[in-house]
Formats: structure tokens, C-alpha cells, sequence
């Protein structure tokens, strides 16, 4: 085990020493990896695996995630939950274990928008993508932590980093272990309490689309599965998956 395996073993605490980790310099993306290694029988869940860059880094909705080295942590995990686990509830516990674990470590308090992004000074810092595989669940987590030299491409959005004195490792280890240990807490609202209270976009007016059309509607709650509850011109309605765009008073909230 190099040093860095040792941080995240350490940060990730007792409760989880037997969860094998690799961290990687350079790979093409760290979700890839852990599809293809647990595929071809190599690795079973759970496992840790982190890059300091990535070369195809994924994001959500076909997009690419912009991974240059010394700036940001990728990671992801592979897990194997119960049976008939709700995928709603796994996309919340990693939101909430990141933002806990970047609370715990630098006093940092991320702000939740719909699904997982997170934002901290209405800047996004933290994407994650879950995906489900036959072998189980990869949830890959990438988090800017510092802007890279020339700033973040276009192509990133509203991107922006955490700035702050952090340890990647450090930060890799919390993160597993808020979320492991919420894992096994998924049948209480612990996850779900603590997103609701940084989700801040309840009351709030948002576009979305609906059948190819941009539609308005105003922000009801979250749904225990992590559904995000809207009232519009039709009714309330609850969305599942997808994205949501803000006014630019409610982006500077975030
Ligand atoms: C998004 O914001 O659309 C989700 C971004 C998820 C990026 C992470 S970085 C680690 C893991 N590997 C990938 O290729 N993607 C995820």
C-alpha cells in the first residue's frame, strides 16, 4: 500500500480497514475502471478507487468532466446494495457524504442542487455520476479543489473550486466513510434530513423540460427517494431524473 492508500485507509477509520483502495495517478476514468475491473471478476465490490487525473472523465447526461491533474480528487466507489434498493436514495447519500466530509475537513458548507451537484459560492465543485452495473453500483464522485491554472474551459460551466487547505486523501477516506457507514443506515432519514436542509432551492421558481419543452415550475420538497416535488401550470408533479435550471438570484444562493 503506497502513502496515499494509507490516508485514505486512515480517514476512512477502522470500521472499513478490510475495503480495499487503489489510488492511481493518471487513468481514463475511474468509473470505467471499476466497470470493466469488476466485469472481468478482477475486483468485487466494496472498492475504493481514486485518480489524480482523468483522461475521459464522465459526466452526467453524456457530458465529459474536465479531470486535470493537481486540481481536483476523482473517485468512485463500487458497491453492492440490498436487493430493491432505491437508486434515489444512493444518488442523496453520496450528495450528503461529500458535503459532510467537506464540512468535517475544512468547516466548508457545500449547498445541494438537485440531484448532486454541489455548489459552494454559486459555483459548482462537486459532480457525481451513479451508475448501476450487474455487479452492483458505481458511484463516481469528482470534486474541484483548486481552479486550474488558465481557470476551468467553458465547457465546465459554472464551475469553481473548493479552494480551502485539503488533503485529496483525506478527503477521499471521509468521503467513503460517511458514505459506507450511510449505507448501512439507508432504511432511516438521516441522508434524506440532511439534504433537505441544504437543498435550497424548496420555494423556489425553476425551469425544467418536459417532453422536449422548457417548462416553469415551483420547487414543493423533496420526496423520501430524493424526488424533486414541483407544482406547475398542470399540478404537482414529481421529477426523478433529468436537470433543473435556475434564475440567476437563486444560483448566487447556492
Ligand atoms: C456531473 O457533474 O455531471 C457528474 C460528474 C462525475 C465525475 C466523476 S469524477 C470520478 C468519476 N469518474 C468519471 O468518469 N466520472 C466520475
Amino acid at each position: 500500500m503506497n502513502h496515499s492508500e494509507e490516508t485514505i485507509h486512515q480517514s476512512m477509520g477502522s470500521r472499513w480497514a478490510d475495503v480495499p483502495v487503489q489510488a492511481l495517478s493518471e487513468t481514463d476514468s475511474t468509473n470505467t475502471r471499476l466497470k470493466e475491473w469488476a466485469r472481468e471478476g478482477r475486483i468485487a465490490a466494496p472498492y475504493v478507487l481514486t485518480a489524480d487525473s482523468q483522461t475521459a472523465g464522465r459526466g452526467r447526461l453524456g457530458r465529459r468532466f474536465v479531470s486535470p491533474p493537481g486540481t481536483g480528487l476523482y473517485m468512485s466507489l463500487l458497491i453492492s446494495p440490498p436487493e430493491n434498493t432505491d437508486a434515489g436514495k444512493i444518488t442523496v447519500l453520496a450528495a450528503v457524504a461529500v458535503c459532510r466530509a467537506i464540512h468535517e475537513l475544512t468547516g466548508l458548507q457545500p449547498k445541494i442542487k438537485w440531484v448532486n451537484d454541489l455548489f459552494l459560492r454559486g459555483k459548482k465543485v462537486c459532480g457525481i455520476l451513479a451508475e448501476r452495473i450487474d455487479e452492483g453500483v458505481i458511484v463516481g464522485i469528482g470534486v474541484n479543489l483548486k481552479t486550474p491554472p488558465g481557470g476551468f474551459p467553458p465547457e465546465a460551466g459554472v464551475a469553481g473550486a473548493l479552494d480551502a487547505d485539503i488533503d485529496r486523501f483525506a478527503l477521499a477516506g471521509t468521503i467513503a466513510r460517511y458514505f459506507l457507514d450511510g449505507m448501512e443506515r439507508l432504511d432511516t432519514d438521516d441522508a434524506i434530513t440532511y439534504y433537505r436542509a441544504h437543498m435550497p432551492l424548496i420555494g423556489q421558481e425553476i425551469r425544467y423540460q418536459k417532453d422536449g419543452q422548457e417548462k416553469s415550475a415551483r420547487v414543493t420538497g423533496v420526496s423520501d427517494d430524493g424526488g424533486l416535488m414541483i407544482e406547475d401550470d398542470s399540478g404537482p408533479h414529481i421529477l426523478r431524473t433529468g436537470e433543473v435550471s435556475l434564475g440567476s438570484q437563486v444560483f448566487e444562493g447556492l
